[in-house]
């Protein structure tokens, strides 16, 4: 029930220009045609977007900024527990509204001025090429539904919520906002299909489930386990390891459960150094030696 995957529905632009998307028949909005055709409607303005005009207004509904309200609310109360301080100054410095979803456009707005970055609309699954390369020109793809309204705190795939609560409050600060950055230069600068895959595996481990230790308690900063009501109260329980690029780099995940393996920083100094460093520099041959050493 307040289980999250990170699965995107598939995407279909059709030989009329309509745009289909593809929901799986265990989607909680699978049998709503109202749902599906705000769906279809809101992946049609993401594929029709060109870069440089202003993204175009997604239409929800009451319902769904009522469900947007109600994670809000809930969701800051456990990050108040459960985020890292860098994670909770980002979100107080980017007010997000609580009350109603916002535009991507209005995200641009607010994080623009403090860190640089802006919010791109995306159908769905980006290519990961793309996806990570535009981070380092400040750019973050971002889907603009919002999960079905039957079941609030469930979304089986990474939707508005996850996009801006989970991350635009972490890109909203500096520190974060520069490890983004890197993992973009990284992704720009490898060359091979496998040492991109490597960099996102460690995007992965970090900046979508990252936890640190912070005052002796473990907290959270990845995007994945912020924007998760159920996650947030899971984490603490996992397999909680030492931040080992090669590790990261190389360990499998499963994109429909809770993430049980993760790994801690000692400090945002210390992921700065291991992470940042790594994105900073790596390229083919030093991340071939990273996994070689793993086997
Ligand atoms: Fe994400």
């Amino acid at each position: 029930m307040f289980e999250e995957a990170q699965y995107f529905a598939p995407v279909a632009a059709q030989e009329d220009g309509s745009v289909v998307v593809e929901l799986a028949s265990s989607h909680p909005g699978f049998a709503d045609p109202v749902y599906r055709a705000r769906r279809n409607a809101i992946a049609a303005l993401a594929l029709n977007y060109r870069p440089g005009t202003p993204i175009p207004e997604a239409e929800y509904t009451e319902q769904e900024h009522e469900v947007w309200a109600a994670v809000a609310r809930e969701l800051a109360v456990k990050h108040a527990k459960y985020a890292t301080a860098e994670y909770l100054a980002g979100a107080e410095r980017l007010g997000l509204p609580r009350e109603r979803i916002p535009q991507l456009e209005e995200v641009s707005r607010l994080l623009e001025p403090l860190t640089g970055f802006r919010y791109l609309p995306a159908a769905g699954l980006v290519p990961l090429r793309d996806f990570y390369g535009v981070l380092a020109d400040g750019f973050f793809h971002s889907t603009q539904y919002i999960r079905h309204h039957s079941v609030p705190f469930y979304t089986p795939e990474p939707d508005v919520v996850h996009e801006v609560i989970g991350h635009a409050n972490a890109l909203a600060s500096d520190r974060y906002a520069a490890l983004y950055r890197l993992a973009g230069q990284a992704a720009r600068r490898v060359e091979s299909e496998q040492a991109l895959e490597f960099v996102s595996k460690v995007f992965w481990f970090t900046l979508e489930f990252g936890v640190m230790r912070e005052a002796g308690e473990l907290r959270a900063y990845g995007a994945g386990i912020l924007s998760s009501y159920g996650e947030v109260e899971e984490f603490r329980g996992m397999d909680i390891r030492p931040l080992d690029l090669a590790a990261m780099g190389t360990t499998e995940y499963d994109i429909t459960k809770y993430q049980d393996v993760l790994f801690c920083a000692e400090s945002l100094e210390h992921l700065e150094d291991v992470v940042g460093g790594f994105w900073a520099t790596c390229d083919d041959d030093a991340i071939a030696k990273l996994a070689a050493a793993r086997v």
